[in-house]
């Protein structure tokens, strides 16, 4: 890609893909970004500027194509190929992602997972074989696996990542509390759900203060 866009800009876009996949699946063909905003509840200006990134793909007076839009999009994410993916730790969290079929869909296809408890290795989890890590490596360069997801303890998950780096992954999905230090062509996202929570906890609070310091105003 020839410009650099900004990470705001792509923290919006799986939206745009969302919403866009909806309206293909209600049969919507073309939007305007007026409507477009109404739905999403973005300004239209916003959504105007977002696009404008990638070319625009939008006409005047037509509005967007939705159709071609939702190709661009899932091709600037990258969610337009296969992407082959291993789950380290099959406990709890590793058999809910396991669980998840739409993450076929946008083709994450999960390759595999692997544990060290004796008692899960062997079983199968929608389809997928939970397999002991002594071969993490072989199975990583035989299935052309790119990307992990690490559902482990904290406290392992660095030495795994050394493995899994070693092993040629690229991009490693984070849900141990840790950050991981990589080399600079390895990408790390960080899934911290208790953050997400906290920040839940801290807009509740605060539109509680909001409340009461203008009731206070009233009397
Ligand atoms: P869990 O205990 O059910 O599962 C962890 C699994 O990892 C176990 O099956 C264990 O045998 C396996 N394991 C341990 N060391 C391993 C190694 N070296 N290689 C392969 N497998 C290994 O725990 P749960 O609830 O699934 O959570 C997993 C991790 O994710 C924990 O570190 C937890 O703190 C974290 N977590 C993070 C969340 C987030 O939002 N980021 C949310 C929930 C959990």
């Amino acid at each position: 890609m020839e410009k650099e866009i900004s990470k705001a800009v792509i923290s919006r876009l799986p939206r745009y893909y969302r919403y866009l996949g909806e309206l293909m699946e209600d049969g919507v063909e073309r939007i305007s970004s007026n409507e477009l905003s109404q739905k999403m509840k973005v300004t239209a200006s916003q959504i105007r500027q977002d696009l404008n990134n990638f070319g625009g793909f939008g006409q005047q007076g037509y509005g967007y194509n939705v159709k071609y839009l939702h190709t661009e999009i899932a091709k600037i994410l990258g969610i337009d190929r296969q992407h082959n993916l291993i789950i380290i730790g099959a406990g709890n969290l590793g058999q809910a992602l396991a669980n998840y079929a739409n993450f076929k869909k946008h083709g994450f296809v999960i390759k595999g997972m692997f544990d060290i408890n004796p008692r899960l290795i062997g079983l199968v989890v929608r389809g997928v074989e939970i397999r002991g890590v002594d071969d993490l490596e072989k199975f990583i360069v035989e299935n052309e696996v790119q990307m992990a997801a690490l559902t482990i303890p904290k406290t392992k998950a660095p030495e795994i990542a050394d493995r899994l780096v070693k092993a040629g992954i690229k991009a490693i999905w984070n849900f141990a509390h840790v950050d991981l230090v990589v080399p600079d062509d390895v990408v790390v996202e960080n899934v911290h759900l208790s953050e997400s929570l906290m920040r839940l906890s801290y807009r509740a609070s605060s539109l509680q203060d909001q409340k009461k310091k203008e009731e206070k105003k009233k009397r």
